[in-house]
């Protein structure tokens, strides 16, 4: 089966869906290990003991060494496919640089608008009026790397950004299971900057 590794950091609603499409028969992988920068997320406790992994990077001296150990931990599990769920630390060069090509995030917007933090805030802030998330690949500079989907919704007039939130997370599931059937069935690849799917370019470059 092919191997998935998760990031995720916080409450870990996009590993659950991932976790249960598996256990439905709807995702034909493994979920080898989930590793986490808050050793005491809500994520780390959706998976047996066994596959956990947690540090907290502030118990590090430099970022570097935090990523090394994380890289190491993620290398020793053997994943085929590296996916951030909800995981809030930028990834540093090295990491990046070890799994490239098969390190997917979801982020909660439509890229390029909005990269980082607080992008439901932001959104409204701009007066978008189609908001979303995206599935993209990975690269040392943050939330720029190759977008493969993205699932739109409607920015409705009196919405708050947790209101949105909430919208917008009920389309991330199913978008990053659907990125992740392709992924583990050999149908994506990242090259030249680009997402391609079965060997033809996506998205045109950010
Ligand atoms: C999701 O909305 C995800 O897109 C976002 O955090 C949330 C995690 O939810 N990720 C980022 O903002 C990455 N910078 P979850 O822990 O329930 O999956």
């Amino acid at each position: 089966l092919p191997r998935i590794a998760v990031l995720a950091s916080g409450r870990g609603s996009n590993l659950q869906a991932i976790l249960d499409a598996i256990a439905d028969g709807k995702l034909d992988a493994e979920v080898v290990g989930v590793f986490s920068d808050k050793p005491d997320c809500e994520a780390l406790l959706r998976v047996p003991e066994a596959k956990r992994w947690s540090r907290d990077a502030a118990d590090y001296a430099t970022r570097a060494d935090f990523d090394a150990d994380l890289a190491d931990a993620v290398a020793a599990a053997h994943p085929d496919w590296i996916v951030c769920a909800g995981y809030m630390r930028i990834l540093g060069d090295g990491f990046v640089a070890r799994f490239a090509g098969r390190t997917l995030n979801i982020h909660p917007s439509l890229l390029p608008k909005h990269r980082g933090l607080r992008t439901h805030a932001r959104a409204l802030k701009a007066g978008d009026v189609e908001h979303g998330a995206s599935v993209h690949f990975v690269v040392p500079e943050l939330d720029a790397g190759a977008v493969v989907a993205q699932a739109v919704v409607p920015v409705l007039e009196g919405d708050s950004a947790d209101d949105l939130a909430q919208r917008v997370l009920a389309r991330e599931h199913p978008l990053l299971l659907a990125t992740l059937r392709l992924a583990v069935a050999g149908r994506l690849a990242e090259r030249d900057g680009r997402a391609w799917l079965d060997g033809h370019p996506l998205f045109k470059p950010l």
